[in-house]
């Protein structure tokens, strides 16, 4: 039975409301309230079935081991936790234009070499997509590319094939014909996707659906997606330089904020697999450090940069690329408190090595010390890098995976390194391979990195 209502659904987050608003009621976004049609789809109820399952104790439960299989590419299994689980539902989320189809297309070409795969194209042709895959210049074996937006026909044909691994390019593409509503729209994403992860689950399938982000960065629909699907994964990057990110934001089946580096070439995208390289520069010049972030499981040494410069308006200009600019207020509030250094008559602007965004509050020391060296116009200890969240109270607050951290430090020859103070006997361990100075406060920081 169907039944037409209209209803007013907000393009970006997803809420509805049964009138027009100009502003978004739940996420205060404006004009971005379209009316729907919907056809509200009644499904007669099924008869109650007998139970047949039952409550068990955990001793009666066995757990099977995940099996995964790989994407081919190294860095997207680390995002995924491992490989891609079958029966699993990967949303792949970016820009327009920054290389979904062609990640995805390379890793479909690598998978149909041990399974049977499904690329369903509903953006492109058929042409095209032969096109950008002769390109590519890879391998295949089992790979089948269906060009198809209607919902039900792409669900018959993963039917007919009944591939280990199924791509949707993309879910604002397709549509389900009993609805009214445009593709693209909230209902069409939020059914459409509903009803490939019920068909996933029910046949095994693991799916991998591609999502176009808006103009702030946010998925379609992202609530009614993202809570939907088991892995998901942002694929970043800017268009004028050639590298790009996968980072995953949510995963049920490993850890999160793990990161995949990739580079854009003429035939597709290249892994990078020594990171730590594309975002460091090895110069001794004021206003540089070395920090070493940690993203996920792997730590990755970045630079930042820091220029000081007296301020000509009333309120002094701080602005960032790459880490928080909160952040930056904070560190330099305890450098004006504690150092009783003026900051507030000078301009400050920060950016990471390549524009790379730093989550991890290890990176305050770095941060700090390369405003300092900026602002005295000393370059910091050579070859040395920076660890340490800095306490509002100007010492520097003790961290947890600190191993890893100065591990990286060694690989990349680097011959020093400020860590806050430790239980770990870390010294002994790293003893003539490099030296690592505790220090309690920034004040020492200074002292021990910062002289003429
Ligand atoms: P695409 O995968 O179509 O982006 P999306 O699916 O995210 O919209 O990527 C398109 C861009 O990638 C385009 O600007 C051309 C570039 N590109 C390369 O640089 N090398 C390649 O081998 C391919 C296939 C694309
Ligand atoms: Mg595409």
């Amino acid at each position: 039975m169907k039944n037409k209502f209209s209803t007013f659904v907000c393009q970006n987050c997803g809420s509805e409301t049964s009138q027009y608003f100009g502003r978004c009621l739940n996420c205060k976004e404006w004009n971005t309230i379209v009316e729907e049609n919907k056809t509200q789809i009644f499904k007669t109820p099924k008869k109650n079935k007998p139970q047949t399952k039952k409550a068990k104790l955990f001793d009666e439960i066995t757990s099977e081991k995940i099996s995964r299989f790989s994407s081919g590419f190294q860095e997207f299994d680390r995002v995924l936790g491992g490989g891609i689980v079958p029966g699993s539902v990967v949303l792949l989320g970016g820009e327009p234009g920054i290389g979904k189809s062609t990640i995805i297309l390379q890793a479909a070409g690598k998978i149909s070499l041990k399974k049977k795969v499904l690329y369903i194209t509903s953006e492109e042709s058929l042409e095209q997509v032969k096109i950008r895959w002769e390109r590519l210049n890879q391998n295949c074996n089992y790979l089948k590319i269906y060009a198809e937006t209607n919902l039900s026909f792409i669900l018959d044909e993963i039917k007919n094939v009944n591939p280990s691994f199924a791509i949707i390019d993309s879910i604002q593409a397709i549509h389900n014909a009993e609805m009214e509503s445009s593709p693209g729209s909230v209902s069409q994403v939020r059914i459409c996707s509903a009803e490939l992860q019920t068909f996933a689950k029910e046949n095994n399938i693991s799916l991998l659906i591609i999502g176009h982000v808006t103009k702030d960065g946010a998925l379609a629909g992202p609530k009614t997606l993202e809570h939907l699907v088991d892995v998901v994964i942002n694929f970043e990057g800017d268009k004028v330089s050639s590298y790009r990110l996968l980072r995953s934001t949510k995963n049920r089946f490993g850890s999160t904020f793990e990161i995949g580096i990739f580079e854009m070439l003429e035939k597709g995208l290249s892994e990078i697999k020594n990171p730590s390289s594309i975002f460091t520069n090895k110069e001794n010049i004021s206003g540089v450090t070395t920090i070493i972030s940690s993203e996920g499981t792997r730590p990755l040494a970045v630079d930042i940069q820091a220029l000081v410069n007296k301020t000509f308006y009333s309120n002094p200009r701080r602005t960032t690329t790459g880490i928080s600019i909160n952040r930056v207020h904070q560190i330099l509030a305890v450098i004006e408190k504690h150092l009783g250094i003026k900051l507030s008559e000078y301009d400050c602007y920060i950016a990471t090595g390549g524009g790379f965004e730093i989550n991890d509050p290890s990176s305050d020391l770095g941060v700090a010390i390369s405003i300092l060296s900026s602002f005295k116009n000393i370059p910091p200890l050579e070859n040395c890098s920076f660890i340490g969240e800095l306490g509002l109270s100007g010492q520097l607050r003790q961290i947890n995976n600190l191993r890893p951290k100065i591990e990286e430090a060694v690989r990349l020859g680097i011959k020093n390194i400020l860590v806050p103070k430790t239980k770990d006997n870390l010294k002994t361990n790293f003893a003539n391979i490099i030296k690592i100075k505790e220090i309690s406060n920034i004040k020492e920081a200074v002292d021990y990195a910062l002289i003429q």
